[in-house]
Protein backbone atom coordinates (compact mmCIF):
# COMPACT_ATOMS: atom_id res chain seq x y z
CA UNK A 1 0.00 0.00 0.00
CA UNK A 2 2.02 3.39 -1.06
CA UNK A 3 1.56 5.97 -0.72
CA UNK A 4 0.11 5.34 3.35
CA UNK A 5 -2.58 8.69 3.66
CA UNK A 6 -1.96 10.86 6.30
CA UNK A 7 -2.94 10.50 9.57
CA UNK A 8 -2.71 13.25 12.49
CA UNK A 9 -0.29 12.53 15.05
CA UNK A 10 -2.98 12.97 17.77
CA UNK A 11 -4.31 9.59 16.12
CA UNK A 12 -1.21 7.96 16.20
CA UNK A 13 -1.06 5.90 19.61
CA UNK A 14 -5.01 4.87 18.51
CA UNK A 15 -3.67 3.74 15.07
CA UNK A 16 -0.60 2.25 16.61
CA UNK A 17 -2.46 -0.09 18.75
CA UNK A 18 -4.71 -0.97 16.19
CA UNK A 19 -2.73 -2.28 13.88
CA UNK A 20 -2.02 -5.88 13.08
CA UNK A 21 1.19 -7.44 13.86
CA UNK A 22 3.82 -9.50 14.83
CA UNK A 23 6.05 -10.17 18.17
CA UNK A 24 8.82 -11.55 17.44
CA UNK A 25 10.84 -11.09 20.54
CA UNK A 26 9.07 -11.55 23.69
CA UNK A 27 10.78 -13.99 26.13
CA UNK A 28 8.18 -15.62 28.33
CA UNK A 29 9.15 -15.57 31.47
CA UNK A 30 10.11 -11.87 30.95
CA UNK A 31 5.91 -11.36 30.77
CA UNK A 32 5.98 -12.88 34.24
CA UNK A 33 4.37 -10.10 36.20
CA UNK A 34 4.90 -9.75 39.92
CA UNK A 35 1.51 -10.72 40.88
CA UNK A 36 1.67 -13.73 39.18
CA UNK A 37 5.08 -14.28 41.01
CA UNK A 38 3.84 -14.23 44.13
CA UNK A 39 0.67 -16.10 42.91
CA UNK A 40 2.96 -18.64 42.03
CA UNK A 41 5.07 -18.74 45.20
CA UNK A 42 2.69 -19.40 47.02
CA UNK A 43 1.06 -22.34 45.28
CA UNK A 44 4.07 -23.77 44.67
CA UNK A 45 5.46 -23.01 48.47
CA UNK A 46 8.34 -21.07 46.83
CA UNK A 47 10.17 -18.08 49.42
CA UNK A 48 11.22 -15.32 47.64
CA UNK A 49 13.51 -12.97 48.98
CA UNK A 50 10.86 -9.64 48.58
CA UNK A 51 8.16 -8.61 51.37
CA UNK A 52 5.81 -8.24 48.29
CA UNK A 53 4.76 -7.04 45.34
CA UNK A 54 5.79 -3.53 45.47
CA UNK A 55 9.38 -4.38 47.34
CA UNK A 56 9.71 -7.01 44.18
CA UNK A 57 8.31 -4.33 41.38
CA UNK A 58 10.65 -0.96 43.90
CA UNK A 59 14.21 -3.86 42.74
CA UNK A 60 13.20 -2.76 39.09
CA UNK A 61 15.97 -0.20 38.55
CA UNK A 62 18.37 -1.29 36.08
CA UNK A 63 21.95 -0.43 35.23
CA UNK A 64 22.56 -2.96 32.54
CA UNK A 65 21.54 -6.36 31.36
CA UNK A 66 23.18 -8.23 34.00
CA UNK A 67 21.40 -6.58 36.80
CA UNK A 68 18.04 -7.45 34.96
CA UNK A 69 19.10 -10.46 34.57
CA UNK A 70 19.88 -11.39 38.08
CA UNK A 71 16.26 -10.73 39.06
CA UNK A 72 14.62 -12.01 36.22
CA UNK A 73 15.78 -15.41 36.92
CA UNK A 74 14.80 -15.22 40.28
CA UNK A 75 11.75 -14.25 39.83
CA UNK A 76 11.11 -17.40 37.22
CA UNK A 77 11.93 -19.67 40.08
CA UNK A 78 8.25 -20.02 41.43
CA UNK A 79 7.62 -21.79 37.59
CA UNK A 80 7.63 -25.69 38.43
CA UNK A 81 4.20 -27.16 37.14
CA UNK A 82 3.39 -27.85 33.58
CA UNK A 83 -0.15 -25.33 34.57
CA UNK A 84 2.53 -22.91 35.81
CA UNK A 85 4.28 -22.50 32.42
CA UNK A 86 0.74 -22.37 30.52
CA UNK A 87 -0.63 -19.43 32.92
CA UNK A 88 2.04 -17.37 32.40
CA UNK A 89 2.01 -18.08 28.86
CA UNK A 90 -1.80 -17.17 28.74
CA UNK A 91 -1.71 -14.17 30.55
CA UNK A 92 0.83 -13.29 27.74
CA UNK A 93 -0.98 -14.18 25.26
CA UNK A 94 -4.39 -12.69 26.34
CA UNK A 95 -2.42 -9.27 26.32
CA UNK A 96 -1.36 -9.95 23.06
CA UNK A 97 -4.85 -10.49 21.55
CA UNK A 98 -5.93 -7.22 22.97
CA UNK A 99 -3.08 -5.54 21.82
CA UNK A 100 -4.29 -7.11 17.94
CA UNK A 101 -0.85 -9.13 17.70
CA UNK A 102 -1.85 -11.82 15.24
CA UNK A 103 1.19 -13.98 15.37
CA UNK A 104 3.55 -14.42 18.56
CA UNK A 105 6.93 -16.51 18.23
CA UNK A 106 7.82 -16.45 22.01
CA UNK A 107 11.10 -17.44 23.77
CA UNK A 108 12.00 -19.84 26.60
CA UNK A 109 14.81 -20.30 28.68
CA UNK A 110 14.32 -24.33 29.61
CA UNK A 111 17.73 -24.29 31.51
CA UNK A 112 16.50 -21.95 33.76
CA UNK A 113 14.69 -24.69 34.79
CA UNK A 114 15.96 -27.59 34.17
CA UNK A 115 18.61 -26.78 36.41
CA UNK A 116 16.05 -26.17 39.22
CA UNK A 117 14.96 -30.20 38.21
CA UNK A 118 11.72 -29.12 36.78
CA UNK A 119 11.61 -31.77 33.50
CA UNK A 120 12.12 -30.47 29.81
CA UNK A 121 8.63 -32.57 29.43
CA UNK A 122 7.10 -30.10 32.14
CA UNK A 123 7.82 -26.78 30.57
CA UNK A 124 7.24 -27.52 26.83
CA UNK A 125 3.66 -29.04 27.39
CA UNK A 126 2.40 -25.79 29.10
CA UNK A 127 3.72 -23.50 27.37
CA UNK A 128 2.78 -25.57 23.92
CA UNK A 129 -0.92 -26.22 25.34
CA UNK A 130 -1.23 -22.50 25.84
CA UNK A 131 -0.36 -21.90 21.83
CA UNK A 132 -2.95 -24.48 20.86
CA UNK A 133 -5.69 -22.27 22.87
CA UNK A 134 -4.46 -19.25 21.78
CA UNK A 135 -6.09 -19.95 18.34
CA UNK A 136 -9.43 -19.21 20.02
CA UNK A 137 -7.78 -15.70 21.02
CA UNK A 138 -7.01 -15.26 17.03
CA UNK A 139 -3.00 -15.56 17.84
CA UNK A 140 -1.03 -17.70 15.86
CA UNK A 141 1.87 -18.73 18.73
CA UNK A 142 4.77 -20.53 17.98
CA UNK A 143 8.11 -21.32 20.55
CA UNK A 144 11.67 -20.76 20.09
CA UNK A 145 14.04 -22.77 22.52
CA UNK A 146 16.54 -20.32 23.25
CA UNK A 147 20.26 -21.46 24.90
CA UNK A 148 22.01 -19.49 27.90
CA UNK A 149 24.88 -18.38 26.45
CA UNK A 150 26.86 -18.19 29.87
CA UNK A 151 26.47 -21.47 30.06
CA UNK A 152 28.52 -23.94 28.13
CA UNK A 153 28.17 -25.57 24.82
CA UNK A 154 28.16 -28.61 26.14
CA UNK A 155 25.00 -27.43 28.28
CA UNK A 156 23.00 -26.55 25.19
CA UNK A 157 24.17 -29.89 23.27
CA UNK A 158 22.78 -31.42 26.51
CA UNK A 159 19.46 -29.14 26.27
CA UNK A 160 18.83 -29.88 22.59
CA UNK A 161 18.89 -33.42 23.38
CA UNK A 162 16.75 -33.25 26.13
CA UNK A 163 14.56 -31.31 23.61
CA UNK A 164 14.52 -33.60 20.90
CA UNK A 165 11.42 -35.53 21.84
CA UNK A 166 8.91 -32.22 21.80
CA UNK A 167 10.92 -30.96 18.18
CA UNK A 168 7.65 -30.36 16.84
CA UNK A 169 6.20 -28.25 19.58
CA UNK A 170 9.18 -25.72 18.77
CA UNK A 171 9.99 -23.87 15.28
CA UNK A 172 13.66 -22.81 16.41
CA UNK A 173 15.95 -22.00 18.30
CA UNK A 174 17.82 -18.99 19.86
CA UNK A 175 20.91 -17.34 22.30
CA UNK A 176 20.49 -14.87 24.98
CA UNK A 177 21.43 -14.21 28.58
CA UNK A 178 24.61 -12.58 29.38
CA UNK A 179 26.31 -11.12 25.86
CA UNK A 180 29.16 -9.52 26.69
CA UNK A 181 31.99 -11.98 26.74
CA UNK A 182 30.19 -14.96 25.48
CA UNK A 183 31.06 -14.41 21.41
CA UNK A 184 27.94 -16.52 18.97
CA UNK A 185 31.14 -18.42 18.16
CA UNK A 186 30.98 -20.28 21.44
CA UNK A 187 27.79 -21.88 20.03
CA UNK A 188 29.01 -23.17 16.65
CA UNK A 189 28.47 -26.91 17.01
CA UNK A 190 25.08 -26.64 18.61
CA UNK A 191 23.76 -23.81 16.49
CA UNK A 192 25.13 -26.32 13.33
CA UNK A 193 22.85 -29.61 14.96
CA UNK A 194 19.98 -27.46 15.14
CA UNK A 195 19.89 -26.74 11.73
CA UNK A 196 20.72 -30.15 10.69
CA UNK A 197 17.10 -30.80 12.36
CA UNK A 198 15.71 -27.92 10.21
CA UNK A 199 15.38 -25.32 12.87
CA UNK A 200 15.01 -21.81 12.35
CA UNK A 201 18.13 -20.24 14.01
CA UNK A 202 18.09 -16.48 15.55
CA UNK A 203 20.20 -15.00 18.02
CA UNK A 204 20.59 -11.83 20.70
CA UNK A 205 23.83 -9.74 19.11
CA UNK A 206 24.64 -5.98 18.77
CA UNK A 207 22.32 -5.87 22.44
CA UNK A 208 25.05 -4.58 24.35
CA UNK A 209 27.89 -6.64 22.34
CA UNK A 210 29.78 -5.04 19.37
CA UNK A 211 29.28 -5.27 15.87
CA UNK A 212 31.49 -8.40 15.57
CA UNK A 213 29.10 -10.39 17.55
CA UNK A 214 26.21 -9.86 15.29
CA UNK A 215 28.99 -10.32 12.02
CA UNK A 216 29.30 -13.73 14.03
CA UNK A 217 25.69 -15.00 14.62
CA UNK A 218 25.22 -13.98 10.76
CA UNK A 219 28.18 -16.14 9.41
CA UNK A 220 29.46 -18.61 12.29
CA UNK A 221 25.65 -19.51 13.69
CA UNK A 222 23.80 -18.35 10.05
CA UNK A 223 21.02 -16.70 11.81
CA UNK A 224 17.83 -15.69 9.87
CA UNK A 225 17.31 -12.98 12.29
CA UNK A 226 19.22 -11.01 14.46
CA UNK A 227 17.64 -10.23 18.04
CA UNK A 228 18.13 -6.85 19.19
CA UNK A 229 21.25 -5.66 16.89
CA UNK A 230 20.79 -1.65 17.53
CA UNK A 231 24.53 -1.91 18.56
CA UNK A 232 25.26 -2.57 14.10
CA UNK A 233 24.47 1.05 13.04
CA UNK A 234 28.31 1.36 14.77
CA UNK A 235 29.30 -0.07 11.01
CA UNK A 236 28.22 0.74 7.37
CA UNK A 237 29.12 -2.08 6.32
CA UNK A 238 27.04 -4.18 8.45
CA UNK A 239 23.97 -1.98 7.87
CA UNK A 240 24.92 -2.60 3.86
CA UNK A 241 24.93 -6.28 4.77
CA UNK A 242 21.71 -6.46 6.59
CA UNK A 243 19.70 -4.41 4.00
CA UNK A 244 20.72 -6.18 1.43
CA UNK A 245 20.38 -9.73 2.99
CA UNK A 246 17.11 -8.20 4.49
CA UNK A 247 18.06 -9.81 7.65
CA UNK A 248 15.20 -8.84 10.17
CA UNK A 249 16.14 -6.91 13.89
CA UNK A 250 13.57 -7.28 16.52
CA UNK A 251 14.65 -4.06 18.47
CA UNK A 252 13.04 -3.60 22.05
CA UNK A 253 13.25 -0.06 22.71
CA UNK A 254 11.58 0.14 25.94
CA UNK A 255 14.04 -2.78 27.04
CA UNK A 256 17.20 -0.65 25.57
CA UNK A 257 15.56 2.26 27.76
CA UNK A 258 15.32 0.08 30.84
CA UNK A 259 18.64 -1.27 30.19
CA UNK A 260 20.73 1.64 29.65
CA UNK A 261 21.63 1.00 26.57
CA UNK A 262 20.46 4.85 25.58
CA UNK A 263 20.46 7.18 27.94
CA UNK A 264 16.75 7.93 26.62
CA UNK A 265 14.31 7.25 24.16
CA UNK A 266 14.35 10.68 21.95
CA UNK A 267 18.06 9.13 21.67
CA UNK A 268 17.10 5.72 20.26
CA UNK A 269 18.74 4.25 16.67
CA UNK A 270 15.14 2.76 15.25
CA UNK A 271 14.83 5.84 12.93
CA UNK A 272 18.34 5.09 11.64
CA UNK A 273 17.90 1.71 11.18
CA UNK A 274 15.29 2.23 9.39
CA UNK A 275 16.41 4.88 7.03
CA UNK A 276 19.08 2.86 6.53
CA UNK A 277 17.08 0.20 4.68
CA UNK A 278 16.73 -2.42 7.28
CA UNK A 279 13.95 -4.82 8.16
CA UNK A 280 13.66 -3.40 11.28
CA UNK A 281 10.84 -5.01 14.08
CA UNK A 282 9.28 -3.24 17.47
CA UNK A 283 9.02 -5.77 20.44
CA UNK A 284 8.59 -5.74 24.04
CA UNK A 285 11.41 -8.49 25.33
CA UNK A 286 10.59 -8.57 29.08
CA UNK A 287 7.21 -6.83 29.33
CA UNK A 288 6.59 -7.44 32.70
CA UNK A 289 10.32 -5.97 33.61
CA UNK A 290 10.51 -2.94 31.61
CA UNK A 291 7.67 -1.00 32.01
CA UNK A 292 5.36 -2.16 28.95
CA UNK A 293 4.08 -4.40 26.49
CA UNK A 294 4.29 -4.12 22.33
CA UNK A 295 1.79 -1.08 21.96
CA UNK A 296 3.31 0.34 24.62
CA UNK A 297 6.88 0.19 22.98
CA UNK A 298 5.11 1.60 20.29
CA UNK A 299 3.23 4.70 21.10
CA UNK A 300 6.28 5.90 23.40
CA UNK A 301 8.60 4.94 21.20
CA UNK A 302 6.80 7.50 18.36
CA UNK A 303 6.30 9.79 20.70
CA UNK A 304 10.23 10.34 21.66
CA UNK A 305 11.34 10.35 17.86
CA UNK A 306 8.66 11.89 15.87
CA UNK A 307 8.56 9.08 13.38
CA UNK A 308 4.85 8.95 11.81
CA UNK A 309 1.87 6.99 9.89
CA UNK A 310 4.59 5.77 7.52
CA UNK A 311 7.04 4.45 9.83
CA UNK A 312 4.12 2.61 11.80
CA UNK A 313 3.28 1.13 8.63
CA UNK A 314 6.66 -0.17 7.29
CA UNK A 315 6.91 -1.65 10.94
CA UNK A 316 3.60 -3.52 11.07
CA UNK A 317 4.47 -4.87 7.47
CA UNK A 318 8.42 -5.79 9.00
CA UNK A 319 7.04 -7.39 11.61
CA UNK A 320 5.13 -10.16 9.29
CA UNK A 321 7.86 -10.19 6.75
CA UNK A 322 10.34 -10.80 9.30
CA UNK A 323 8.25 -13.54 10.87
CA UNK A 324 8.74 -17.40 10.49
CA UNK A 325 5.03 -17.90 9.30
CA UNK A 326 4.57 -19.44 5.53
CA UNK A 327 4.64 -17.42 2.38
CA UNK A 328 0.30 -17.56 2.27
CA UNK A 329 -0.09 -16.79 5.90
CA UNK A 330 2.32 -13.73 5.60
CA UNK A 331 0.22 -11.98 2.78
CA UNK A 332 -3.13 -12.30 4.31
CA UNK A 333 -1.56 -10.62 7.42
CA UNK A 334 -0.17 -7.77 4.73
CA UNK A 335 -3.96 -7.34 3.68
CA UNK A 336 -5.48 -7.00 7.08
CA UNK A 337 -2.32 -4.11 7.85
CA UNK A 338 -3.32 -2.69 4.51
CA UNK A 339 -7.01 -2.90 5.64
CA UNK A 340 -6.73 -1.27 8.87
CA UNK A 341 -4.50 1.51 7.60
CA UNK A 342 -7.18 2.06 4.69
CA UNK A 343 -9.82 2.55 7.38
CA UNK A 344 -7.83 5.17 9.35
CA UNK A 345 -7.33 7.57 6.12
N1 LIG B 1 16.89 -12.79 28.43
C1 LIG B 1 15.76 -12.11 28.67
N2 LIG B 1 15.85 -10.87 28.20
C2 LIG B 1 17.07 -10.76 27.63
C3 LIG B 1 17.75 -9.72 26.95
N3 LIG B 1 17.21 -8.51 26.77
N4 LIG B 1 19.01 -9.95 26.52
C4 LIG B 1 19.57 -11.15 26.72
N5 LIG B 1 18.97 -12.15 27.33
C5 LIG B 1 17.72 -11.97 27.78
ZN1 LIG C 1 15.67 -10.57 24.47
Amino acid sequence: MNPIPPIARERLPALLAAMPKAELHIHIEGSLEPELIFALAQRNGVALPYAGVEELRRAYAFSNLQSFLDIYYAGASVLLQAQDFYDMAWAYLQRAAAENVLRAEIFFDPQTHTARGVAMETVISGLHRACVDAKQLGVDAELILCFLRHLSEEDAFRTFEQALPYRDKFIGVGLDSSELGHPPEKFARVFAQCRRHGLHLVAHAGEEGPPAYVWAALDVLKVERIDHGVQSAKDPALMKRLAQDRIPLTVCPLSNLKLCVFPDLAQHNLRELLDGGLLATVNSDDPAYFGGYLNENFVQTFAATGLDAQHAYRLARNSFEGSFADGSAKQSYVERVDATFAAFA
